[in-house]
């Protein structure tokens, strides 16, 4: 007999009234009396299903009974609708096979640990409701971006994850290499000509400087995949390894790329309230009583656009509130994003026009000579949700501000050489996935969004 995944009983109980089925799944409860017993069976549906067995009608009876909790089970039955029960159907066990015995030493044992003991059972969270929740939802989000990009004919651009130029300038990469260090170490000096490569190389800390060639072919790309920072950022918000989504548009500027991020933040909140409700239930009852009003609010309100020399002059106003001292041209703390995004507006707000030299060297140069037109899309509880920008396009100007922060210009040949064949205004950003997940479940630590988090000091 074919196995019928228990979300299409939950979803289509009523058509089964009365027909035998078989599930197949792990036991989060076994609960006996005398001669009946009671399982609740999950196989990753978020609501498991409740399997009754009759000592009369079961040979093997007491072994069952004699089961532990996460134990696995094959079991056919016959589908009974419960009107008055907590539950709306309920399978009669006909046949139950143990599939695989579960030890003692379970230690998902009872329901409700915190989020700190399951985070030591990483491989084990996600069997539980609310690992369960998230990482559907993770899921649901990412086809729901790709969904959007090809209907959108984005074309979907895998960048490499190993290269030999650091993107952002931003100096905190992990370094890869075949040479033995030990021996290096008893050599006293390293020959990179000998490593893997014949040179020195590092895990990608964004795809943008690979695709955009990719994108002066196609017009619209996007990139979505793993990458790395080896930042000592030890906050709930920051990753060593994350997944980062970075679509790239040609003929496009400033506004029209804030137009299109929008409309895709839009657009995967919308479809993941649409696909996941049973999820986003539990999660605005168990983990963020607001997160349901968040989402709908994002989703009908309108982004705020706030230009980085207007915000300042609003976080002037009320520096006494921070830590970190606010004047024009530092870059912003998460606090003071967080003032913005939740205490001023309520809502996202697309800060633009940040001073050149908080950005990278990538960034259009305005005509005032002091900033770049940057984008940074800040929410509520997370702060910065996306960073992108207009792209300088100009390639003497390009070349000038590379020289000027010491980049070595040979890293770049590519790259740069999109400006010279048929160059255009052309804009992108990247999307934190996890920071995104986080938002979209009211989770607040990033290592509770990553099935295995690399953080800082832990892997
Ligand atoms: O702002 P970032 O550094 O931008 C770039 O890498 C650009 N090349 C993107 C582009 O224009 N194509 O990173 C983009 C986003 C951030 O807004 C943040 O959400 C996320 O990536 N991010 C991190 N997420 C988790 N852990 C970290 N250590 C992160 N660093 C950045
Ligand atoms: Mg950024």
């Amino acid at each position: 007999m074919n196995r019928t995944k228990i979300k299409t009983l939950n979803e289509k109980y009523e058509e089964y009234a009365g027909k035998r089925v078989k599930v197949c799944g792990w036991a989060r409860t076994i609960r006996d009396s005398k001669n009946i017993a009671f399982i609740e069976l999950n196989d990753g549906a978020f609501k498991s299903c409740q399997i009754v067995v009759e000592n009369q009608k079961i040979n093997n009876f007491d072994e069952i009974i004699s089961q532990l909790t996460g134990a696995s089970f094959e079991i056919e039955g016959t589908v009974v609708l419960t009107p008055n029960a907590k539950q709306p159907y309920e399978i009669n066990a006909e046949n139950v096979v143990v599939a695989g015995t579960s030890a003692s030493d379970y230690p998902l044992q009872k329901k409700g640990h915190s989020l700190e003991f399951l985070r030591e059972k990483n491989y084990l969270r996600p069997r539980t409701n609310t690992f369960n929740a998230v990482f559907r939802i993770r899921s649901v989000a990412a086809y729901a971006i790709h969904k959007f990009y090809q209907e959108k004919d984005f074309v979907y651009c895998n960048t490499p994850i190993i290269t030999s130029s650091d993107c952002e300038g931003a100096g905190s990469m992990f370094q890869v290499t075949s040479l033995d260090l030990d021996k290096v170490a008893e050599l006293g000096k390293v020959d990179y000509s000998k490593d893997f490569f014949g040179r020195k190389v590092f895990l990608t800390v964004s795809g943008q400087i690979d695709e955009e060639p990719m994108t002066h072919a196609f017009c619209n790309t996007y990139t979505f995949g793993p990458t790395f920072r080896a930042e000592k950022s030890n906050t709930t918000r920051h990753a060593a390894e994350f997944w980062m989504m970075e679509p790239e548009m040609c003929f496009t500027d400033l506004s029209g790329l804030m137009d299109h991020e929008e409309e895709m933040i839009k657009f995967v909140i919308s479809y993941v309230m649409e696909k996941c409700k049973d999820e986003l239930n539990f999660l605005n009852n168990f983990v963020d009583k607001g997160l349901l009003d968040r989402l709908n609010n994002v989703v009908s309100s309108q982004f705020v656009r706030l230009s980085y020399t207007d915000a300042i002059e609003i976080l002037e106003k009320v520096k006494d509130k921070f830590e970190f001292p606010v004047e024009w041209g530092v870059d912003l703390q998460s606090e003071h994003e967080r003032y913005l995004t939740e205490q001023v507006y309520k809502k996202p707000v697309f800060l633009y026009n940040y001073p050149k030299d908080i950005k990278a060297f990538y960034m259009k140069q305005n005509p005032d000579g002091k900033t770049v037109a940057a984008v940074d899309l800040l929410v509520p509880g997370i702060g910065e949700l996306c960073g992108g920008s207009q792209r300088e396009e100009n390639y003497d100007k390009l070349v000038a501000r590379m020289q000027e922060l010491g980049l070595n210009l040979n890293d770049y040949t590519n790259y740069l050489e999109t400006r010279k064949y048929g160059t255009n205004v052309h804009s992108g950003f990247g999307l934190g996935f996890e920071r995104f997940v986080m938002y979209l479940t009211g989770i607040t630590n990033i290592r509770d969004v990553e099935y295995c988090p690399r953080t800082v000091g832990s892997i």
